[in-house]
């Protein structure tokens, strides 16, 4: 039986399907429709028009939503929220001195909780995910992709994988999973970097494309991480499996990640905090998602992604949280998007696009998630009651959300 949501001071992101992203100019535009209705149908957005629009239907439930904003959830296209412990001691390192990069070159960052994950049981990892999942549907976010790479072994990225299946199969919320084996060399390869490339194309890769337990494939591509040529390398053979790929670059050096990723028709390409001229160029008329991560520039003290640029220029971009232990503890989109505001100069209506229908876009889902569009799933955010939706980037640090529906079902 269907849900009525009635009143609804402003129905916000309406789009008509043919949309898949937006760019430019385009982005400061978010469609909306005042003193709206909403109909919910077999988990679907069946309808939605004017309430003077209104007609005569048999429903279950109807929601009053008087004074308050609906919108789809937010869509999260960068995460690491599988991972075990937490680096609260490398936080306070930072605190007293140290950078991101010292603490990684000493042993901690992505080898600290590599080591934490191969001790973990499958079991414990999963209830520390799940914990982090359920917070996050909480503040809005109605999809996430998570990313392995905190195992750093054959056996503990299959864990990863393993786990992100098993949170899909229990939790109602859209889940993509990407393979991120290349996400830093585990010490015992630091002086044979090439052994871990083949461990990574001729071991990992096959045996998680038989167990078909990615849809993605992503590479650190950073000095000190993966070069071009292995990143290359790796997500070519990745695209022999079919994982469509989607990496990290340009968040503390340019060295040819985002010509790589145009080349090989990424579906996305995130960080961007160090951005030239000719990598905002090379994006330019390619299919690749430019995705920024403030929270990261947040907790790591380092530069935003040059969002102004990049839209003035014609770009699109997405948002994401990146939540993973060591850069960007924290899953939160309501603060993503406060962030790209107040820190990148986006504004409210740039923010919202950028983290509902272009962050679909960047986690291929824009069929089914990222607008208020008919046929699509019902994910939606219904707000507290608040003057305008500019107020949700505005009031950082408030929790704003006063209901969220998956596939029509109140969580
Ligand atoms: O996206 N940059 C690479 N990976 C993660 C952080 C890794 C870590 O510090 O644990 C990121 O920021
Ligand atoms: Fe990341």
């Amino acid at each position: 039986m269907p849900t009525l949501i009635t009143n609804i001071k402003e129905l916000l992101q309406i789009r008509d399907g043919s949309v898949s992203r937006v760019s430019g100019s385009e982005m400061k535009t978010l469609p909306t429709l005042k003193n709206a209705f909403l109909l919910i149908d077999d988990g679907l957005i069946k309808d939605f028009g004017k309430m003077d629009d209104l007609y005569k239907i048999p429903v279950n439930e109807v929601i009053n939503a008087q004074g308050k904003m609906v919108l789809p959830t937010w869509c999260d296209s960068h995460t690491h929220i599988v991972y075990a412990g937490n680096r609260e001691g490398e936080f306070v390192d930072r605190i007293n001195g140290l950078t991101y990069e010292e603490i990684a070159a000493k042993g901690g960052g992505i080898l600290n909780s590599a080591k934490k994950l191969q001790q973990t049981s499958e079991d414990d990892l999963h209830k520390q995910s799940a914990k982090r999942l359920e917070e996050v549907m909480a503040l809005g976010t109605g999809a996430v992709e998570i990313k392995s790479g905190y195992g750093l072994t054959t056996e503990a990225e299959l864990k990863i994988l393993r786990v992100i299946k098993k949170l899909a199969e229990n939790y109602p919320i859209t889940i993509k999973a990407t393979f991120l084996g290349a996400h830093a060399f585990p010490s015992e390869f630091k002086n044979n970097e090439e052994g871990y490339v083949d461990l990574i194309i001729n071991k990992m890769l096959p045996k998680i494309a038989s167990e078909n337990l990615a849809e993605f494939i992503d590479v650190f591509c950073e000095k000190g991480y993966f070069s071009i040529d292995q990143t290359e390398r790796i997500i070519v053979a990745g695209k022999t499996y079919g994982l469509i790929p989607k990496i990290h670059v340009n968040q503390f050096n340019s060295i040819g990640g985002i010509q790589l990723g145009v080349k090989y028709n990424a579906l996305s390409v995130d960080h961007l905090e160090v951005m030239t001229t000719e990598d905002i160029q090379t994006l330019k008329n390619s299919t690749t998602m430019p995705v920024a991560l403030p929270s990261c520039s947040y907790f790591l003290g380092i530069p935003y992604a040059p969002a102004r640029e990049m839209i003035d220029s014609g770009l699109s971009l997405a948002l994401a949280t990146d939540y993973n232990p060591g850069s960007t503890p924290s899953g939160n989109m309501n603060f993503v998007i406060s962030t790209a505001c107040i820190k990148m100069k986006m504004t409210p209506e740039e923010a919202i696009n950028a983290a509902t229908i272009n962050a679909a876009y960047a986690m291929n889902i824009s069929d089914t998630h990222g607008s208020i569009t008919k046929g699509k799933k019902a994910n939606i955010i219904i707000t507290k009651e608040i003057s305008s939706y500019g107020f949700l980037p505005y009031a950082f640090g408030s929790n704003l959300i006063d209901m969220v529906f998956i596939d029509g079902k109140q969580i």
